[in-house]
């Protein structure tokens, strides 16, 4: 987690940081800091509390610089304070450094650098990093010399920024284990842990691979790898526009990503159309090199893996597995040449998931990664991707990432299937009919919750509750659980999804007038069971918040609040039940005065184990 950014170039660094830092604050938020070189001297500003907290003080500090660097913190070692906030300084204060991952072997370097005399002022494990730097430069020639020394000490994971007055007109950066881009101007480079950070300005990019370093200038950027030998990077442009990552008038980025289903879901269908319809190859995958599934996906794509594990074993007919993927490598799976793992991940990121990448392809699984951001790490590491074209999701609770993570599967399903026979070309063609037309769907329930507000007035009724349970089954039991995360992430509220069924079995001791008890009951081979669960949610005076459709009269007589979504064939059904349950769990926490984007001890791309 944590945000780093850096810029070089033509403008005030300053402002463009604080821009960056604002638009990377939902990868940590509990402190933030700014270094500037400034009159041959290092400028230093950092401070506990969100960016908006500390941007009018920032702003105001009457300095100019055109080279600088900054980061939003995500506390891992030592408290969040002012402190505690980068950048750090060497004892020197002529090297300042942002970082982003752990340092695991940080208590044996600060030991042997402290004995060399070196003072520290924090209780990170970032600090040793730059007085490493400042110790190796006394025995290097130059300081690109004294970075790539240091950099090759450290065990774990980083992302770095470094400036210096020893060499004041280069940024140098560095990556291991966490995402760092450098984004490619006109007489101005940046840098950052996403490309949103500086999308305002351009989306010509490079990715650094792990084990990379580079020194960036406002005209020149250069790769080299450890061995301080230079690398050849491709420069990839970003199809996204800075208006996907800005809040358009929306109070929130969660309520406006809500809205963007729709079109996420319909460019996530055409964006994948062509290998669907076998215009263009799905490279690195050979259907007929395996004979399982094992999905690995964390949170919310762990749910949509969940779901996927239904069509892939009954549409494509393929055994599936899904885990955690914080589980999945202390499990030892039984996994081989023979396995397709597929990994889902908005982020590319998340540090679980691609710790099961890689522990599959070790074992020579082929790995197939559902996956939001363009170059991001799973991306890389993956032999075949389908993107999901969601564009940047900010908000910390996952929604439209979910939807097209859905679609993708889905797609991938249908492929898969007509490949393996066990669909025919007609029905694949009638399933696909099928999906294209859920964007329009989406939007028309979307506009009815704009004007008449039934979700929000259900929520208004509920917003209290200290305990909520949501149910589903089948397809649909998934979405209970994802349901329930939205609400507990982002209200704080206690919430279980459960599936319908099981209730009996422990959970239906809860249910009294005071728990609101959501029940997915839409169309489906498992309705009537789950109307049944209903009737026995009622007979212990519970209150029944049902998600249903038009058409099914039963469940709009039992159930005390009505959430009626459009009906759509039965697999595709999570894809539309889920976002009353967003709007839900979005209103409930507005109501309640909590920052929706940014809830408390989240970040939204988990980088560290
Ligand atoms: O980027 P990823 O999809 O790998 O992230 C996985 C989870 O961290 C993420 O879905 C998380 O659960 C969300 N905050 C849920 O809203």
């Amino acid at each position: 987690m944590c945000g780093i950014v850096g810029y070089i170039g033509k403008d005030n660094a300053k402002d463009v940081i604080v821009d960056g830092l604002k638009r990377l604050e939902y990868r940590g938020y509990d402190s933030a800091g700014i270094a500037l070189i400034v009159d041959g001297e290092i400028f230093t500003y950092k401070k506990q509390g969100k960016i908006r907290n500390i941007e009018v003080e920032l702003r105001r500090v009457p300095v100019y610089s055109n080279v600088g660097i900054g980061h939003t913190r995500w506390a891992t070692h030592g408290k969040p304070n002012d402190v505690n906030a980068h950048p750090h300084l060497d004892c020197t204060k002529k090297i300042a450094l942002v970082h982003n991952g752990i340092v695991e072997n940080y208590a044996e370097l600060r030991r042997e650098l402290t004995e060399k005399g070196h003072t520290f002022t924090s209780q990170t494990d970032t600090e040793v990093i730059v007085h490493l730097i400042e110790e190796e430069l006394k025995h290097s020639s130059d300081f690109f010399t004294a970075f790539l020394s240091a950099v090759k000490r450290l065990q774990g994971s980083y992302a770095i920024a470094v400036i210096t007055l020893h060499q004041p007109d280069t940024v140098f950066v560095a990556r291991k284990d966490s995402p760092l881009v450098i984004g490619l101007g006109e007489g101005e480079n940046f840098v950052a842990s996403d490309v949103p950070a500086f999308l305002s300005y351009t989306n010509r990019v490079i990715f650094l691979d792990d084990f990379e370093i580079a020194t960036v200038t406002s005209s020149q950027v250069s790769v080299f790898d450890l061995n301080g030998e230079r690398v050849g990077k491709q420069t990839v442009t970003i199809p996204w526009s800075l208006s996907l990552a800005e809040k358009a008038g929306y109070k929130h980025f969660m309520l406006k990503e809500i809205n963007e289903q729709p079109r996420a879901v319909a460019d996530t269908i055409s964006g994948n159309l062509s290998w669907l319809r076998k215009e263009t190859e799905l490279e690195g995958i050979d259907l007929n090199s395996f004979n399982r599934i094992q999905i690995v996906a964390c949170g919310t794509s762990y749910h949509a893996g969940l779901i996927a594990k239904f069509y892939l074993e009954n549409i494509a007919k393929i055994p599936t597995e899904v885990d955690y993927a914080s589980e999945y490598r202390y499990r030892d799976p039984i996994v081989d040449e023979k396995t397709l793992v597929i990994s889902i991940t908005q982020s590319g990121e998340t540090a679980d998931t691609l710790a099961a990448m890689r522990l599959a392809k070790k074992e020579r699984a082929k790995l197939l990664t559902i996956c939001n951001v363009i170059g991001s790490t799973a991306t890389r590491e993956a032999d075949t991707v389908i993107y999901t074209y969601a564009g940047p999701e900010i908000s910390v609770a996952s929604t439209k990432a979910f939807t097209t993570q859905l679609t993708a599967l889905f797609l991938f399903t249908l492929y898969l299937s007509r490949e393996r026979g066990t669909l025919s070309s007609e029905e694949v063609e009638r399933y696909l009919r099928e999906l294209m037309e859920l964007p329009s769907k989406l939007e028309t329930f979307l506009n009815l919750e704009k004007e008449e507000g039934v979700v929000r007035k259900i929520a208004l009724e509920f917003y209290r509750a200290k305990d909520a349970l949501y149910l589903g089954r089948h397809v649909n039991y998934p979405i209970a659980l994802e349901g329930a995360l939205k609400l507990k992430e982002i209200s704080y509220i206690h919430a279980e999804g459960y599936p319908a069924g099981e209730m009996k079995h422990g959970p239906i001791a809860l249910i009294d007038e005071n728990v609101p008890v959501v029940v997915v009951a839409t169309k489906g081979k498992v309705l009537e069971k789950v109307i049944s669960n209903i009737e026995e949610v009622k007979a212990r005076k519970g209150r029944v918040i049902a998600v249903t459709n038009p058409s099914v009269k039963k469940v709009g007589e039992l159930a005390d609040f009505i959430l009626q979504v459009p009906e759509v064939d039965e697999y595709l059904s999570p894809v539309v039940n889920v976002v009353p349950l967003q709007l839900f769990a979005y209103y409930i926490a507005d109501f309640l005065g909590y920052d929706v984007d940014q809830p408390r001890n989240l970040a939204k791309s988990v980088t560290v184990e």
